[in-house]
């Protein structure tokens, strides 16, 4: 028995495969482009793992995608590859459309192919999960309750859009083709290996860099925030328990301000790690020009896949942001390896 994990090499992905591996003796074939977001050093604790099979490619080349579905025979495709940062898909959307768009229809293309060839029992049984995010749904009112499966779509940025557009095809390959789809679609996550452009280890790394610490607009916009390893049990919750085509909501129930977030990580950054002058790291705050389009609110109402499948997050904020700034603060091997040319390329043309 084996499974495909698309996106492997990445933030989620890596976590991903590091937990499945932790608790399954089940094949991973770890099928990840290596973009500038995709780091095998996430995965050298798997180096002697026989288990864990590496493959670097991408989802949108269907050959590539065709032999490798015949050569391992999987029960199950995981899809998380991806573009997956906003900032970058308003400066650049065409990455974003050929990967997360025609990415997905061709994996989904060449999935279909595989499926269809199965015989009746392992077709039955054959899955595959499409992991997107809460952001389809657009930007929620403050006094709105959160997401829930059945709320309409309106994604406000070149990223959202394109992760609806996805959606929207994995929807349509069940019900027109019968394939056994799963989505899941998530808030905010935060932990381990995420790389240093989004707010929480930017935030981190830029601290202890002594460089500023950008808040767009007023800072007043909320995420619900969720530690990766709950977004990856509950992953494994909807491939073992999903019914098929059915989607499910996954959220932290942990709404925050983005600038309650920055001011926690200082806070606990003076005490662990005092500034050389006593100061706080608050001082680096820095308020910067907002975000084109801006998302206001993101929240999740994760009752389905609670009263359903019995899942919920089992992190408190606290433990998850304690246990993620010591990562980052014993992992600076890590950050400084990936903070390099491409990044430097990424911060000027951002915050410069
Ligand atoms: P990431 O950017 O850290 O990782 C994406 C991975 O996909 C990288 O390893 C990259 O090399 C790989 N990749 C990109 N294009 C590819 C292609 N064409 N073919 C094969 N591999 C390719 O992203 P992440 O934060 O780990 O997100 C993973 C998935 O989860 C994405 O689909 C994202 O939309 C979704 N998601 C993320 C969050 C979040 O907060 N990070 C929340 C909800 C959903
Ligand atoms: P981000 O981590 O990019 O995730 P997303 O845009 O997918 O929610 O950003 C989280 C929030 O933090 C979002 O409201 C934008 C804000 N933000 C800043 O204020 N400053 C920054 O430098 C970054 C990267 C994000």
């Amino acid at each position: 028995m084996a499974i495909i994990v698309t996106g492997g090499a990445g933030f989620i992905g890596s976590n991903f495969v590091i937990d499945w591996l932790s608790q399954s003796d089940e094949v991973i074939i770890n099928l990840d482009k290596l973009t500038y977001a995709g780091n095998l050093h996430n995965l050298e604790a798997l180096n002697s793992n026989p288990n864990h099979i590496f493959v670097q490619g991408d989802i949108g080349n269907i050959k590539f995608i065709d032999r490798l579905l015949s050569e391992y025979q999987p029960r199950a495709v995981v899809n998380l590859a991806a573009e997956s940062h906003v900032d970058r898909s308003i400066h650049g959307p065409e990455e974003f459309i050929q990967t997360n768009i025609v990415g997905t229809f061709r994996l989904l293309e060449s999935t279909r192919s595989y499926w269809s060839n199965l015989d009746q029992n392992k077709k039955d049984e054959f899955r595959f999960l499409h992991v997107s995010t809460d952001e389809v749904y657009g930007s929620l009112d403050s006094d709105a309750p959160g997401f829930a499966e059945d709320h309409q779509y309106a994604p406000n940025s070149p990223y959202s859009a394109s992760k609806a557009s996805s959606d929207h095809l994995v929807r349509a390959y069940h019900h027109t083709y019968g394939m056994p789809v799963l989505t899941t679609n998530c808030s905010n996550n935060y932990g381990p290996y995420q790389f240093p452009e989004k707010l929480i280890p930017l935030v981190i790394y830029n601290a202890l860099a002594g460089k500023d610490l950008p808040i767009y607009g007023n800072g007043l916009q909320i995420r619900d925030w969720l530690h990766v390893s709950d977004h990856c049990s509950a992953i494994r919750r909807v491939l073992d328990k999903g019914a098929v085509g059915e989607i499910y909501n996954i959220g932290g129930l942990n709404e925050k301000t983005n600038i309650y977030i920055v001011n926690t990580l200082c806070e606990m950054l003076d005490k662990t790690r005092q500034r050389k002058d006593g100061k706080s790291y608050a001082k680096q705050i820095t308020f910067v020009k907002d975000r084109e389009g801006h998302d206001q609110r993101y929240a999740i109402d994760a009752t389905k896949i609670k009263s359903e499948l019995d899942w919920s997050p089992e992190y408190t904020f606290e433990k998850g942001i304690q246990e993620t700034l010591k990562w980052y603060l014993d992992n600076q091997d890590w950050v400084a390896n990936v903070v390099s040319g491409e990044y430097q390329n990424w911060i000027k043309a951002q915050y410069v």
